[in-house]
């Protein structure tokens, strides 16, 4: 028999708007993200627009994808960006130390970024180099990219090509200072965001939204030495601070980092212990955003999750450097609860960015090397199903069921769900977390009705189902019942490790 559940969705207390920004992405020179996966080459067989797939962009233009943050992640520290312009074939080349010790060609740089953000019509997060770049080289990219006049920089990128400048609306200032970035301590690091940040200048109304390089998981002691760092700027206040944002990372895992589990050949517990991982993002945000509180409790600064996702070994037989893993069920619902957290504290979070958008860690899109075939995962279509809440106001929402998962005497709850509003449309996301049974949630709508409803589920024969060319729709959006009580009230069934989405006219 199926559990039954309540979810109560508040329709007329809506919170916080949802920045799109939270539905972000990140495509680092990390294995086969660009090189294989957005970038082939104007000579590839695969179509391309100016050597980025075509098939690639369309499928990312279906999630409206809002912002790109580039070229890293750990490269962005050892990246130079005078490498990367220019005509491609006299580029000189340089080792991407961090991912596969490989040859790096450069032929992908800043001309070809930027073009990529236009075609997905997305907005550009440009990370600069603190660990072993110079605030001059810094300073000298935003000029290169944003500046209209004639400027030494401007001038130099009209020789390259590009007239009309570009918008840079969010740069990051370095990336993991405290390993792979430098391996700094807080206060050293801190000086330094405050120091380069001042040089990453707004250029003919390109207003940059720069984002110091935050904590790790639960690393909360620095956060606050970035935060200690703005305080005698005035309260950080979102102009006059060096910079507007601190960022954070948070990978999940069901292992450590030592063995952190096979993407698809998974036990059950396994499974729960990803969930419970998962579900720790909501501690994490209310921790930092606890502590940014203190300082600043107008949430002046912004707290942006720049990478997060799930992290699993490698797919046997693909290089250990490249990160290339499946994704299955299992990372659909980790989406799922992340979204959920972030809609709850769209006070702080102003951006969250996935790692990483193809052929990396939980991506989108999986490519294959040999025939080119496009998989999208099951991650892709949560990102899909959940575009209604870019930018719609949070609507309260409680989750009345005393069903619970125990993982070594912790009570995982086994229900996730939020919800939003704009323009007079509902969105309500809704996963069942359990491995076996049906759950009959009962959607206790308050303050209005829904008409017009329309309800997809995203499932799988299995826990760890996954996409690949041979089955490309054994995990996507199928149409779900929704039934309608005699009191009113809306009923639906969710399969076992299933997520779905509700909408609706709000009348
Ligand atoms: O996303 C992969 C890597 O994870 C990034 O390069 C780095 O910032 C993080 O450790």
């Amino acid at each position: 028999m199926a559990s039954l559940s309540r979810l109560i969705v508040n329709l007329d207390i809506a919170g916080p708007t949802i920045s799109r920004h939270v539905y972000g992405h990140f495509a680092e020179h990390l294995g086969r993200c660009i090189y294989g996966g957005f970038w082939v080459g104007e000579d590839s067989t695969i179509p391309n627009t100016r050597g980025i797939r075509n098939d690639v962009v369309a499928a990312l233009r279906e999630l409206r994808i809002p912002n790109l943050r580039w070229p890293g992640g750990c490269f962005a520290d050892e990246y130079h960006w005078q490498d990367g312009i220019g005509p491609r074939d006299q580029r000189p080349r340089m080792i991407n130390s961090h991912w596969g010790d490989v040859v790096e060609d450069n032929s992908f740089g800043t001309h070809e970024f930027m073009d990529l953000c236009e075609l997905l019509d997305a907005e550009a997060y440009v990370n600069g180099n603190v660990g072993s770049g110079t605030v001059r080289e810094m300073s000298e990219w935003i000029e290169y990219i944003t500046r209209a006049d004639d400027s030494p920089m401007a001038a130099l990128r009209r020789a390259n090509g590009q007239d009309e400048p570009w918008k840079v609306p969010f740069f990051g200032i370095g990336n993991e200072p405290w390993g792979c970035g430098g391996n700094m301590r807080a206060d050293a690091y801190a000086d330094l965001a405050r120091q380069y940040s001042t040089y990453v200048r707004n250029h003919n109304g390109n207003e940059v939204y720069r984002i110091a390089a935050g904590a790790n998981n639960d690393d909360v002691a620095w956060t606050k030495a970035l935060m200690e760092a703005l305080t005698d700027k005035g309260s950080a206040s979102r102009k006059s601070s060096p910079y507007q944002g601190i960022s954070l990372h948070y990978y999940t895992m069901s292992g450590n980092w030592d063995a952190k589990g096979s993407a698809t050949a998974f036990s059950e517990d396994e499974y729960w212990k990803t969930i419970k991982a998962a579900q720790h993002i909501e501690t994490l945000l209310s921790m930092h955003s606890t502590m940014m509180d203190v300082y600043d409790p107008d949430k002046a600064v912004g707290l942006v999750l720049d990478e997060w996702g799930t992290w699993w070994d490698v797919e046997p037989g693909t290089h250990p450097g490249f990160l290339y893993q499946q994704n299955t069920v299992r990372d659909a619902l980790v989406a799922a609860i992340h979204f959920d957290s972030f809609h709850r504290h769209s006070d702080r979070l102003v951006m969250a960015n996935i790692a990483q958008t193809v052929n990396v860690l939980q991506a989108m899109l999986l490519t294959d090397p040999e025939t080119g075939a496009l998989v999208k995962t099951p991650t892709f279509h949560v990102f899909a199903m959940n575009a209604g809440h870019h930018d719609a106001r949070a609507l309260l929402t409680h989750i009345v069921s005393d069903s619970t998962h125990d993982l070594e005497g912790a009570q995982l709850p086994t229900l996730t769900a939020s919800a939003s509003s704009k323009d007079g449309k509902v969105l309500i996301s809704v996963a069942n977390l359990e491995l076996d049974g049906e759950k009959e949630i009962v959607l206790d709508l308050r303050g209005g009705q829904l008409e017009e409803v329309v309800a997809l589920v995203l499932g799988g024969d299995h826990m760890a189902a996954f996409n690949a060319p041979e089955h490309l729709e054994a995990v996507a959006p199928r149409p779900l019942e929704v039934k309608e009580r005699a009191d009113g009230q809306l009923v639906l069934r969710l399969p076992a490790h299933s997520f779905a989405t509700v909408s609706g006219t709000l009348v």
